[in-house]
């Protein structure tokens, strides 16, 4: 067996074994395999496509060739969220707390913002002093001891998407259903969980733009956990918009926070709401979706689901007097974006947005790019509302940097419309 006769033979859009798949993640992994012969096959898998049954076998080489997390020894159901990438995503600070509250175990493993895209990260490294470094025993301890954790990825753990996602990166090879697919399932397999709830992000600021390629998706890596035992859940859910109001790091912690505490944006809320029961009727918590929204909501009301947040910062060394006084994270220097015709707002693009806040720092251009914490936006206006010429649509805050660029990229995120629209947020649920 060697590499060429792999790649000629995915080029020409048959398909492979599971020895010939195997045979490149782990020569890839090993650096047997040269990143040149490995970003071909990335592109002819990208042409060429893969089966389901060729998937399934690439997730579990990728799985396979790193370290798989035993959370055995933590009693209780465990759980994991992933979302596919997507802009103001903050669902994880929220989510995670209130179904831990419920005594539900959290254990996650997060990764950084690229591109338009932010990270979880990143963002909870706004709070001074949090710390997302640790070792998998002080992690499982601490799942075991506070229901929750949130960490970088290790490098013993799937080591082939590490190598491989980065060079996806550089070769025009991330948006393809199963190396997407592959990627986030081998990871998520690894971390261990009894139960997986995947947010496939659809629109504009998204990997998949519409909703039959996100249906795809969704359908394959649902049934490659199943196929592992897991319990799975995919929630398609709109990007044609960001989500929420704050895109940007200590922006997003503050949105979140105040989520937690019952005022946050009505988009938000209701994605958490609605992931989280799902993980409740897994757990075997509730037996309906609307039962789960009640225990959910009543967390937020009764002030377990903020105290558990605060629990979480101040168990991996975050400074909580910024969970109580949000008003301490810095931020930067204010300037009003206006709205140039009156209307509906019919579309606010997020990759614009994401590009944008990108632009005034907030996230990385390249993999070693300095962030700062305290710049983003904050839109005043979502899709399907009113707005006047004239009216603040969203502010930049801003250190100086590429400020009047952002300005100008942002303004042609908006599209207006002079007859009311219609937004949906979950756009279908695959269980
Ligand atoms: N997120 C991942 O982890 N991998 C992908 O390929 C895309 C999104």
């Amino acid at each position: 067996m060697n590499a060429v006769d792999i790649i000629i033979k995915k080029r020409d859009g048959l398909a492979l074994t599971k020895d010939e798949i195997e045979f490149m993640i782990n020569g890839y992994t090993l650096g047997e395999i040269p990143d040149y012969q490995m970003s071909a096959f990335l592109m002819a898998t990208y042409f060429r496509n893969m089966t389901d049954e060729e998937t399934y076998h690439l997730t579990m080489a990728m799985l396979n060739s790193g370290k798989v997390i035993d959370l055995s020894r933590i009693k209780g159901f465990k759980v994991d969220k992933h979302s596919t990438g997507g802009v103001g995503d903050k669902t994880s600070l929220v989510l995670a707390p209130l179904v831990a509250s419920l005594g539900i175990k959290f254990a996650k493993m997060s990764g950084r913002g690229l591109g338009h895209t932010g990270g979880t990260l990143d963002k909870l490294e706004a709070i001074r002093g949090f710390n997302i470094s640790m070792d998998i025993e002080d992690f499982i301890d601490q799942v075991e001891h506070i229901n929750i954790a949130i960490i970088g990825q290790t490098e013993e753990i799937d080591k082939a998407d590490k190598k491989m996602y980065a060079l996806r990166d550089v070769t025009g090879t991330v948006p393809s259903i199963p190396l997407i697919a592959s990627s986030i399932m081998s990871k998520k397999l690894a971390a261990g969980s009894d139960a997986i709830i995947l947010d496939v992000k659809v629109g504009s600021g998204a990997f998949m733009s519409n909703l039959a390629d996100a249906l795809k998706l969704a359908t394959l890596m649902k049934n490659i956990g199943t196929k592992a035992n897991k319990k799975m859940t995919c929630v398609l859910t709109n990007m044609d918009e960001p989500l929420g109001y704050a895109v940007g790091n200590s922006l997003e912690v503050i949105e979140a926070i105040n989520t937690l505490n019952g005022r946050g944006p009505k988009d938000l809320t209701e994605l958490c709401l609605t992931l989280g029961s799902y993980l409740l009727i897994d757990a075997g918590l509730v037996k309906s979706e609307i039962e789960g929204r009640t225990l959910l909501l009543e967390q937020i009301k009764n002030g377990q689901a903020i105290a558990k947040f605060v629990e979480l910062v101040a168990a991996q060394g975050g400074n909580v007097d910024y969970i109580y006084h949000p008003e301490l994270f810095d931020l930067g220097e204010e300037v009003e974006l206006k709205a140039s015709e009156s209307g509906y707002i019919s579309h606010i693009d997020s990759y614009v947005v994401g590009h944008a806040s990108m632009l005034l720092g907030a996230g990385r251009e390249t993999l070693d790019s300095e962030i700062d914490y305290s710049v983003g936006v904050v839109l005043n206006k979502k899709v399907g509302e009113y707005v006047n010429a004239g009216e603040t649509l969203a502010t930049i805050y801003h250190n100086g940097k590429n400020k009047d660029e952002a300005y100008r990229i942002l303004e042609s995120a908006y599209r207006y419309s002079k007859e009311p629209v219609d937004v949906k947020l979950i756009l279908d649920v695959v269980r």
